[in-house]
């Protein structure tokens, strides 16, 4: 089983919808009990929240399933229960770290570092741009796979 912890700041709009995208992935290899996979936020903003109606219109225009969920917050015990903890920007990555501590065990990753062209994922929360934030998780998601062979 692998564990994969998805991370951004709200935990509405980015991190949900890689959730979405890699359950989707690996849905679609038939390998849906092998992996257990997640998303939380680094800030309190908007815990409690839907996923954002933006990454909810998105993925369904894809036939993408989107779990009814609220947005959660990484918690340090989390470093222990997952795998993989995969921010999508550098500024994840930062506050990850001030969340967990420390990553002994080479934990923490950037979503787009799997990828042949390591970059941030692109943010919709002041552009609107569900198209390219789709696009960036979903290279990033497949980069990951293939990462771990699969
Ligand atoms: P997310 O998007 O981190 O992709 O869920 C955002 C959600 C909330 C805020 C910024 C980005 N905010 O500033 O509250």
């Amino acid at each position: 089983m692998t564990k994969v912890m998805f991370v951004c700041l709200g935990n509405i709009c980015r991190s949900p919808m890689a959730e979405f995208v890699l359950k989707d992935l690996v849905r679609k290899r038939d390998l849906e009990s092998e992996f257990y996979i997640a998303s939380s936020a680094t800030s309190f903003e908007e815990i409690g929240n839907g996923v954002h109606y933006g990454t909810v219109e998105k993925l369904k225009s894809l036939n993408i399933p989107v779990e009814n969920r609220a947005a959660t917050k990484l918690k340090s015990s989390d470093y222990d229960k997952y795998d993989y903890i995969i921010g999508m920007e550098k500024s994840n990555i930062i506050n990850i770290m001030r969340i967990i501590g420390q990553d002994p065990e080479n934990k923490v990753y950037r979503l787009l570092d799997f990828s042949e062209n390591p970059r941030d994922i692109a943010d919709p929360w002041y552009t609107g741009n569900f198209d390219k934030t789709y696009e960036d998780i979903l290279e990033g998601c497949r980069a990951f796979l293939k990462r771990i062979n699969i």
